[in-house]
């Protein structure tokens, strides 16, 4: 996708990723950024430093979990301002709890804002790209949208759920000139995860690197966006091997003090049968086979 002249439509925008991304686009040359969240304040900040670009900017504040207001703020988008060729679908909310001890509300929150509130969104911007028969749609996942995590049953759902549902306007919106793609960032340094206990073992990223990333996925027309090696390595053990990355992510989540000497014993054993199954001679099998 060529970014130069063009107008993007941003969702959390204020903070962490959107506002990462949003900044990265204004750098590339960017015609106008829409940037959506609540906090009026912190967009007016974020829309302040890009402007200091020569980029142009409107504030959208809007809660994303509630539908009505979507429908009105893009209704009045339409009147005031001209068409979107990149909608980023970026927003999110993410709340860690055992599945036996989750609050109610949390979930709702999480399935309000993380799915009905992109769906709502990109039904209404979808549309209007039809008409123009042109336009690019950014979803934002997660690892987590690959590889479910313990203690993050609801966010990990709505997450797998972005996938699908990114997968199926892919086929459904190509006819109407519209791309479709989802972006995968592993653990980032923002606000999102700074009450969350950390999974062992897993380097944080920067949102500025998330961002670049996407752009350079969008140059490459790439339908999925896997952000650092940690998300390519944890993608392919769970291809060739789902048990070994189980039995990683449970000595991985937090909470799990020490890893118990039955679990390590089973990692073991799991351990020297796949060396066992790849001594007699299934990865020659596997070599050829891919050749
Ligand atoms: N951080 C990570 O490790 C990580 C990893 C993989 C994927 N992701 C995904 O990346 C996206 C951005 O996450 P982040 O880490 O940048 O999180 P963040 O720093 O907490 O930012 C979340 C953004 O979403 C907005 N938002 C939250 N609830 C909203 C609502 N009801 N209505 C409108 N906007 C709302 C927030 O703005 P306001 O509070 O101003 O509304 C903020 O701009 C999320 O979809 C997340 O799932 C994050």
């Amino acid at each position: 996708m060529n970014i130069q002249g063009k107008v993007a439509l941003i969702t959390g925008a204020s903070r962490g990723i959107g506002r990462a991304i949003a900044l990265e686009l204004a750098q590339l040359g960017m015609k106008r950024l829409i940037l959506v969240a609540r906090d009026r304040h912190k967009l007016a900040e974020v829309a302040q430093q890009i402007e200091s670009m020569g980029v142009e900017t409107t504030i959208l504040s809007l809660d994303l979990a509630n539908s009505v207001n979507i429908n009105i703020a893009i209704a009045q988008l339409w009147r005031n301002d001209g068409p979107i060729d990149l909608l980023v679908n970026c927003a999110g909310v993410a709340y860690q709890n055992t599945f036996l001890q989750s609050k109610l509300p949390q979930v709702q929150e999480e399935l309000s804002v993380n799915l009905m509130g992109m769906y709502t969104l990109t039904s209404l911007i979808a549309r209007r790209m039809a008409s123009q028969r042109q336009g690019t749609i950014v979803n934002v996942s997660s690892l987590m949208g690959k590889v479910a995590a313990p203690t993050m049953a609801t966010y990990s759902a709505t997450k797998f759920a972005i996938i699908g549902f990114t997968q199926a306007l892919r086929q459904e919106l190509a006819p109407h000139n519209i791309r479709v793609i989802a972006l995968l960032p592993t653990l980032t340094d923002t606000d999102m995860v700074r009450d969350l206990q950390l999974f062992r073992w897993v380097v944080p990223m920067t949102p500025e690197k998330v961002a670049q990333v996407l752009v350079a996925g969008l140059e490459k027309n790439t339908p999925e966006i896997l952000v650092g090696w940690q998300s390519h390595l944890a993608v392919w053990c769970q291809r060739l091997s789902p048990w070994l990355l189980e039995q990683i992510l449970q000595l991985a989540t937090p909470g799990t003090k020490q890893p118990q000497d039955s679990l390590i014993k089973s990692f073991r054993a799991k351990i020297h049968r796949f060396g066992d199954w790849l001594l007699s001679g299934n990865m020659a099998s596997l070599v050829s086979a891919r050749k």
